[in-house]
């Protein structure tokens, strides 16, 4: 059984990524998913000086511990002003300070989607370029616009031609996992 790791990069309740990742990460066959919710992995804003005075949370060693476990991960990026979500941010920052390689060389898909028209492609793209650098091997990665017209949970994705561009990508994504 592949053990994978669903996580919306955002700490809203219903987090639409949150849905997002996990229903991307179900359509594995003979997997465990485990899906993150970001409140659960709150911290103090990261400065270097909090790191000084009082070290690295249990929250972003229990983050990277959850990557270690796992075979590879699913993760959905909110897209706040082009960025990522401050949440996210916060956790990244925290837990690239127990080893800067925090994603383990663990296959990861990439993904992102939004209500606007883009679906968050901005921060897909950043997140693209910048996570080899932080130890994540790569596969696919895809954004879905209009989330609430294109997206159901139940039915998936729901534009036959964005359907088959996430296909493709996920494709790649379990290939890699066989
Ligand atoms: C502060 C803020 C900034 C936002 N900026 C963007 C943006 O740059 N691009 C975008 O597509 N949506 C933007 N949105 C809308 C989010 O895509 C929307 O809130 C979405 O539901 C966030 O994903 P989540 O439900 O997983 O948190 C923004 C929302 C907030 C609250």
């Amino acid at each position: 059984m592949t053990q994978l790791l669903a996580i919306g990069a955002s700490n809203s309740k219903n987090s639409i990524n949150k849905a997002f990742a996990a229903y991307s990460a179900r359509q594995l066959p003979e997997s465990i998913v485990t899906t993150l919710d970001l409140n659960d992995f709150e911290m103090p804003l990261y400065s270097v000086d909090r790191e000084s005075a009082t070290g690295i949370p249990a929250q972003a060693k229990l983050f990277f511990e959850a990557i270690q476990k796992s075979d590879a991960i699913v993760i959905s990026f909110a897209e706040h002003n082009g960025s990522y979500s401050a949440a996210f941010k916060n956790l990244l920052d925290w837990t690239s300070r127990i080893d800067q390689k925090l994603w383990q060389n663990k296959p990861m898909l990439l993904l992102a989607t939004s209500p606007g028209g883009r679906g968050g492609a901005t921060v897909l793209e950043s997140a693209k370029q910048t996570f080899p650098h932080l130890g994540a091997k790569v596969i696919g990665s895809f954004a879905l616009p209009s989330y609430y017209e294109k997206f159901s949970v139940e039915k998936g994705l729901l534009d036959p031609q964005l359907n088959e561009s996430f296909q493709k990508e996920w494709k790649l994504f379990a290939d890699q996992l066989n």
